[in-house]
């Protein structure tokens, strides 16, 4: 009943011409109705030309975070009604590095994912431990807490129209990519926690695996019951690579 998504974070890389060789070449790819979907998640400022690209084809547009607010004096902030009028159907909200880097809690993430919805965008909850964290025996205490900020601020319900993704810090651009039964064991977590509340809404949530993902290893991965799907940083930046996971998902 899951459909697979095959996700593309560039995070702070392309250009015009990067960027319009790259949506050629996964459009090229990947014929409309091919049974799961795909998207990209530009920079902001190339979300309108890369948004106009994927015009036609079955590439979809996301962006890659938003201001929890809906206007006014915050500046360098974009909102979630922006992201919508720019044609994005999906935002990323809690990636990791935005935790990291930009101080954001989980609570400030939960307030970005409910102004995403308010706006109808889809948004698509990045959750996951560090390495110190998973030595330490506290994954699943991490990423319930993270989901916790979220299903207390929104509600069940919530997670009828969003994504999460489990992305393990330790993963993400270090070329280590958890096991399938690394990933497949919080999956399930993540889908028996969101059971716990509401069974049917944790049967449909798509829940997608992030981190060094990519065409070697995605098979391994899209096989496992509770992955959906993928969060691809680096290996999206290719549209050969990115295909590669795509085909993997077009498999599964
Ligand atoms: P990599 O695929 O480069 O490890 O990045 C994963 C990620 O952070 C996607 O959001």
């Amino acid at each position: 009943m899951r459909e697979f998504l095959v996700a593309g974070n560039w995070k702070m890389n392309g250009s015009i011409a990067a960027n319009g060789e790259l949506v050629a070449g996964i459009a090229a790819g990947v014929p409309a109705g091919s049974g799961f979907s795909m998207l990209v998640c530009p920079p902001f400022p190339y979300l309108g030309s890369v948004g106009s690209a994927l015009e036609g084809t079955a590439g979809k547009l996301g962006a890659q975070n938003v201001s929890e607010h809906a206007a006014g004096a915050y500046t360098g902030e974009v909102a979630p009604s922006m992201l919508k009028d720019l044609g994005c159907e999906y935002v990323i909200v809690g990636h990791s590095e935005r935790r990291a880097m930009y101080g954001e809690s989980s609570f400030q993430v939960a307030a970005k994912f409910q102004a995403a919805q308010g706006a109808g965008l889809t948004p698509i909850l990045c959750v996951g431990e560090t390495l110190e964290e998973r030595e330490q025996g506290a994954t699943e205490n991490v990423v319930d807490f993270q989901l916790n900020a979220v299903l207390d601020a929104a509600g069940i319900g919530a997670f009828a129209s969003a994504v999460v993704a489990y992305e393990p810090v330790w993963a993400i651009g270090t070329g280590v990519t958890a096991t399938p039964e690394q990933a497949q064991e919080v999956h399930k977590h993540i889908r028996a926690r969101l059971a716990e509340v509401d069974a049917g809404i944790a049967a449909s949530t798509q829940i997608l695996y992030g981190g060094s993902m990519k065409g070697e290893n995605a098979a391994g991965l899209l096989t496992m019951p509770d992955i959906d799907g993928g969060l691809i940083g680096g290996a999206s930046l290719k549209a050969d690579d990115f295909l590669a996971i795509a085909a993997a998902a077009a498999q599964g």
